[in-house]
């Protein structure tokens, strides 16, 4: 469980995120929605502590996330893995050495000195690029491969954090549909198969409905919706698109989807069927590819 009360960030007088409480239980898909300056961004990087809280607290599973330091905080930032709508690879490795790198916090200093990866991790890295369909670019310079390309070796560098949680920053914003739902899809399986929690900044309603079990609302900076997509509805919408004080009205281009009527949307999320597969592990090679590749 992680929960935030009443979390906080100034940044001068600007308030990003004002007094926000939440509890998110594990294995939950969230999805947060909101005007550009909204506060997500802010919010997120707050739970993974890239950006110090100002005031109030984060806690997961019992402990203080505000308060940690040294190893402490490299384990919480390991637990969980941020994925970034401009992938954040190094663009002039290859594309197994950057999902290696998802390894760095778990090994001793000296192995990383020596740049030195067991073959079981180099299995598991491989078999976690199989699993999202890229197997074959796994000796290509990472900044050769394709925007989608190169979210998926994000995402399969996060799963080598063995991560409890992963923290998506508007993922798919500079992605075309097909990859959009390419890596939508992957971030809907590693929460389905492996029960990682996944919190995900999206910027249109229609991929919030489709993917999320929980949609979060913010505008400035306070959670003015947190329910399930069903209940999104008209006035929903406005309250969370609309609330910015300066009188702009909600449009499809911010939205990105019809609105027509106050009454709720049914998501069109599947339930998961079948049995789970084996969850990923560094001592364990993931067969089958889950995803097109
Ligand atoms: N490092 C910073 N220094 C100063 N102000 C900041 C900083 N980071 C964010 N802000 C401000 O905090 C507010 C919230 O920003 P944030 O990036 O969290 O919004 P967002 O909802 O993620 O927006 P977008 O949809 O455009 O990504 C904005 O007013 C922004 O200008
Ligand atoms: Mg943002």
């Amino acid at each position: 469980m992680l929960e935030l009360t009443d979390v906080t960030r100034r940044f001068g007088a600007n308030i990003a995120v004002d007094c926000v409480s939440l509890s998110i239980p594990e294995g939950q898909m969230v999805g947060i929605i909101g005007r550009s300056g909204a506060g997500k961004s802010t919010l997120l990087r707050m739970i993974n502590r890239l950006t110090p809280t100002s005031s109030g607290e984060i806690r997961f599973e019992g402990k203080t996330v505000s308060g940690l330091g040294g190893a402490d905080l490299r384990n919480w930032q390991r637990d969980c893995a941020m994925i970034f709508q401009q992938f954040n690879l190094v663009p002039r490795l290859d594309v197994l050495t950057n999902v290696l790198l998802g390894r760095l916090n778990h090994r001793s200093t000296i192995l990383n000195i020596l740049n030195i990866f067991t073959i079981e991790e180099r299995a598991s890295a491989l078999a976690a690029l199989e699993r999202l369909g890229i197997a074959q670019t796994a000796l290509q310079m990472a900044g050769t491969l394709s925007g989608g390309q190169q979210q998926r070796v994000a995402i399969a560098r996060a799963l080598m954090q063995s991560p409890s949680m992963v923290l998506a920053d508007e993922p798919i914003a500079s992605l075309d549909p097909l990859n959009a739902q390419i890596v939508m899809d992957a971030l809907r399986d590693i929460n389905e198969r492996e029960g990682i929690t996944v919190i995900t900044n999206l910027h249109t309603l229609d991929t919030a409905r489709a993917y999320c079990e929980r949609v979060i609302g913010m505008a400035g900076g306070k959670v003015v919706f947190d329910d399930s997509p069903t209940e999104l509805t008209t006035s929903a919408v406005r309250m969370i698109y609309g609330a910015s004080g300066d009188g702009t009205e909600i449009s499809e281009s911010i939205t990105s989807t019809s609105i027509s009527a106050d009454r709720p949307v049914v998501p069109v999320r599947p339930k998961s069927t079948g049995p789970l597969q084996p969850a990923l592990s560094a001592n364990t090679a993931v067969a089958g590819v889950a995803l097109p590749a």
